[in-house]
């Protein structure tokens, strides 16, 4: 064979090769595609929020679902602009209740947002993309907000009329809440789960409820009386209780965290540590996940919690460290 016949054959053999690792490569890109659980991201949006963040998100087999609240002539829409983001996700169960995806995501429109934890960097997009979506099928209901504050764990008592702490105005009305929700069940004395109503819900929990009791849900948040602001905040301690039937889901931040996103501290005194670090940094520059102008101060803060982050994240790689850390998810504290 001359030198340039062997250089050619060569080169067939390295095309061969590499059409035989794309096709690999994309065998198995489909075959884990299809393995990966069903998702609907259900945007609780109105005309003048910008949710097109969602299409950055990196879950395999998710379809977005936009519901724009104030525009009827949306694809999605709710019955009535009231009730907030409640109104949007009762509405898309009661409507796609025949053909649920696996796992159903429910969030707001805004990517970053206070209501999303400071570990995630406020950001629901990187809250969705770090999401172990087996997490969420083994425990049907998974709160996408992990931190206790104004929400855990003993928040709202049912039988007390007290409305002088103003981060639980709503306490007052919420044994009145629940009776018309649920007329069925007997008023609980404490509800509580982290707060804001962002959460990933399974085809079985949301099928555990029957269609029509949806249906009442909805009716009675369009007949309601209350202000949009109560009954918005009335279901923030409900929806463990409509999927679950549990009336306080509060695991530990630091195991909700480890368990759901793989982000690992050592305990919840660490994870405090991180968290209070965190605020300081956040109340020297208020603007979320930005610096600007640049600040030595800040900057030195910032590369302090990426480093603590990662030495957590690190940890949470291995499913061995997992399960030390979160043993009992509900052992330590009910
Ligand atoms: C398929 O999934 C496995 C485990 O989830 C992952 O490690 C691997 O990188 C994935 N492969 C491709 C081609 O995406
Ligand atoms: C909905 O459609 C109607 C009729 O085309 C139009 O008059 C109205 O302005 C639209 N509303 C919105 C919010 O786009
Ligand atoms: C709830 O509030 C009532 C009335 O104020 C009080 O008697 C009761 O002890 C409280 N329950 C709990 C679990 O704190
Ligand atoms: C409201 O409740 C929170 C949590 O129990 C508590 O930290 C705060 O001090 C209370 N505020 C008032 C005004 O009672
Ligand atoms: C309450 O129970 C009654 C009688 O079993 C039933 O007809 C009704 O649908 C239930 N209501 C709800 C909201 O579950």
């Amino acid at each position: 064979m001359t030198k340039v016949g062997r250089l050619r054959c060569t080169a067939q053999q390295i095309l061969l090769l590499l059409a035989v690792l794309l096709l690999w490569t994309l065998v198995s890109i489909t075959r884990n595609e299809s393995q990966a659980p069903s998702v609907n991201l259900v945007i609780a949006s109105t005309l003048a929020q910008d949710y097109s963040w969602t299409s950055n998100i990196r879950i395999p087999n998710l379809r977005i679902i936009p519901f724009v609240a104030d525009n009827p002539n949306s694809t999605y829409h709710p019955p009535l602009n009231k009730g907030r983001e409640a109104m949007i996700y009762l509405t898309y169960i009661y409507q796609f209740y025949g053909s649920l995806p696996d796992i159903s995501i429910f969030v707001h429109a805004d990517d970053e947002s206070w209501h999303v934890d400071s570990i995630f960097g406020r950001s629901t997009a990187y809250t969705l993309n770090h999401l172990d979506l087996n997490e969420v099928l083994q425990r049907q209901y998974l709160n996408l907000h992990v931190d206790w504050k104004h929400a855990c764990p003993a928040w709202i008592n049912t039988s007390s009329t007290s409305n002088e702490n103003e981060s639980k105005f709503e306490q007052p009305f919420m044994a009145a809440a629940f009776t018309a929700n649920f007329p069925n069940e007997t008023v609980p004395e404490i509800l509580a789960q982290p707060c804001c109503s962002q959460f990933a819900v399974t085809r079985e929990a949301i099928l555990s409820v029957p269609r029509e009791q949806y249906q009442h849900q909805i009716n009675w948040l369009l007949r309601s009386a209350f202000s949009d602001e109560l009954t918005g905040r009335m279901w923030e301690h409900m929806w463990q209780f409509l999927f679950l039937k549990e009336v306080v889901v509060c695991p530990l931040e630091y195991k909700a965290l480890c368990a759901g996103w793989h982000i690992c501290f050592g305990s919840q005194e660490e994870m405090n540590g991180w968290k209070k670090l965190a605020k300081d940094r956040e109340d020297l520059h208020p603007t979320l996940g930005r610096i600007d102008p640049p600040h030595g101060k800040i900057e030195a803060m910032d590369m302090e919690l990426r480093a603590w982050k990662e030495r957590a994240m690190k940890r949470g790689r291995s499913k061995a460290e997992r399960a030390r850390i979160v043993g009992d998810l509900w052992g330590e504290h009910e």
